[in-house]
């Protein structure tokens, strides 16, 4: 059956001393325990190596926040998937909204950065999810279909299965908008039905769909609780390593 995850997304917070300082304590409040759920942290490129090495040995597994849509060459200022999975880190997250509003990322870049993430033997964490106006007018599930579409349903089942999907609604994220259990379950469970018609139900069955936007210590239990919510990607409540700790406790 499919996995739990609690990921952190770091965004582009922390300097590299900072950001040691939060794994650490991270890595410490979980020391003795067996999270019921898998535990990923997202940091920027520049954190990798020193991340992926502190935590080595421990629970948690570490995600770079993007890679490159080319393999390697002449880009200056970009990071590929083969140097994200040279540093130790294990999941890439692909696709999240600030990418794709901020960075002019298409559905044709991310198919890219998937598939380079999945041949370099990364994990994507693929972000999906409506603008406050596209939900406002109704149209949320023909959004995150066509993103689904644009950028994964060109995969084999075996390439998809690698794939953990976070449903991102744009409104929610760092607005304390949280979506309500009830309106995750039901775009977690639309999700689960397209993969179903296009992979099979137990490729499904066995996809980790995350809940993220607003998603804290104080929401989590409620959210987690639905049967298609497999787990969160937290943003500003994973920069505090109690809550955080609390939010993966939810499980
Ligand atoms: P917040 O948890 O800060 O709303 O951010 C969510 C997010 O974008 C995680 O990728």
């Amino acid at each position: 059956m499919r996995k739990n995850i609690v990921a952190g997304n770091w965004k582009m917070n922390k300097t590299l001393q900072e950001g040691v300082e939060l794994a650490t304590e991270l890595r410490d409040l979980l020391s003795n325990v067996k999270p019921n759920c898998e535990v990923v942290i997202g940091v920027p490129f520049t954190h990798l190596v020193t991340v992926s090495a502190l935590l080595h040995g421990s629970v948690i597994a570490v995600a770079a926040e993007n890679c490159a849509d080319k393999a390697s060459g002449a880009y200056t200022g970009e990071v590929s998937a083969a140097m994200v999975k040279s540093t130790g880190a294990e999941y890439c997250i692909i696709g999240h909204s600030e990418r794709r509003l901020y960075y002019g990322e298409t559905y044709a870049i991310l198919k890219e950065k998937t598939l380079l993430a999945l041949n370099n033997g990364l994990k994507p964490i693929f972000c999906i999810g409506e603008l406050k106006e596209e939900r406002e007018a109704g149209c949320q599930n023909d959004v995150v279909k066509a993103q689904l579409e644009g950028s994964l349903f060109n995969l084999t089942e075996d390439e998809f299965t690698q794939i953990a999907l976070a449903y991102e609604p744009v409104w929610a994220i760092g607005t304390g908008l949280t979506a309500t259990s009830d309106q995750a379950q039901a775009m977690h469970a639309f999700i689960r039905q397209l993969i179903a018609e296009k992979y099979g139900q137990p490729t499904a069955d066995n996809t980790s769909i995350l809940y993220g936007g607003s998603c804290n210590a104080g929401n989590a239990k409620e959210l987690f609780s639905k049967p298609d919510v497999d787990g969160g990607l937290i943003g500003g409540a994973s920069l505090k390593s109690q809550e955080f700790k609390a939010i993966i406790d939810a499980f």
